[in-house]
């Protein structure tokens, strides 16, 4: 990479390591607690230079702009086990004082028309410089791993398509987006039995402590 590209993308670079950290210190709390982990694995990336460019003429973006115009320069992924997890992790995030979410979009209530489902947070995040502090835009794309899994067999065939799918393809990414979507119903439904199921054990095991009688073992 050209010198001066590596020292304008530095402040992105080490947000997306800084975040990466962060991100992980939250799963790796939730397991020392001993709670239902809501983040199954982090990525991160730093927009090469070439899409950079690219999106830069597509978008007729100023390239002395990009700062406040392009908001995924550095970019998070989430990938979290259920739905509802997604909405935790959201919650979390506002909760944090290291950044500021400046937008959100909820591509999961209101899917795209390609079939995407994903919740994104562009967020402001301060970074401290030898030169004092800066301001970088981060797009953090929270999903799970059935939408992950549909968004990077997509991608990979938007590259191909560019976009413009045969009749046949894209009705069979639609069916898959639906698919994808049914099987994150459903695992949320099974979570919710195993919870209920677990709830109504503690509670006859809080009745037999009283009598301090142990439960039965089936
Ligand atoms: P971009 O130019 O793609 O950033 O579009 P945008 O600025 O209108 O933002 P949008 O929220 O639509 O998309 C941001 C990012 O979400 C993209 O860069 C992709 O990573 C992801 N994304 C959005 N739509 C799709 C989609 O249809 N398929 C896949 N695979 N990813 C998508
Ligand atoms: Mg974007």
């Amino acid at each position: 990479m050209e010198m001066e590209w590596e020292m304008y993308l530095f402040p992105y670079a080490q947000t997306v390591e800084e975040l990466k950290i962060k991100l992980k210190g939250i799963r790796k709390e939730y397991q020392l607690e001993n709670r239902h982990v809501p983040i199954e694995f982090v990525t991160g990336r730093v927009k090469p230079v070439d899409s950079i460019l690219s999106k830069v003429e597509l978008r007729n973006i100023p390239l002395d702009s990009i700062d406040t115009e392009m908001e995924d320069i550095a970019g998070l992924r989430i990938m979290c086990p259920f739905v509802e997890d997604i909405y935790t992790v959201v919650e979390l995030m506002r909760k944090r004082k290291d950044l500021k979410i400046v937008q959100t979009k909820d591509y999961i209530k209101h899917k795209k028309d390609s079939g995407y489902r994903s919740y994104h947070l562009i967020c402001e995040y301060p970074i401290q410089l030898i030169s004092g502090e800066q301001k970088v835009l981060v797009e953090i794309q929270i999903r799970t791993l059935s939408m992950n899994f549909w968004a990077s067999i997509e991608h990979s065939l938007n590259y191909k398509y560019k976009g413009v799918y045969p009749e046949e393809i894209n009705e069979r990414l639609q069916n898959a987006a639906e698919s994808a979507f049914k099987l994150d119903e459903e695992m949320s439904k099974i979570r919710e039995q195993i919870q209920e199921a677990q709830r109504s054990y503690s509670q006859d095991k809080g009745k037999n402590k009283q009598k301090n009688i142990k439960p039965k073992k089936k």
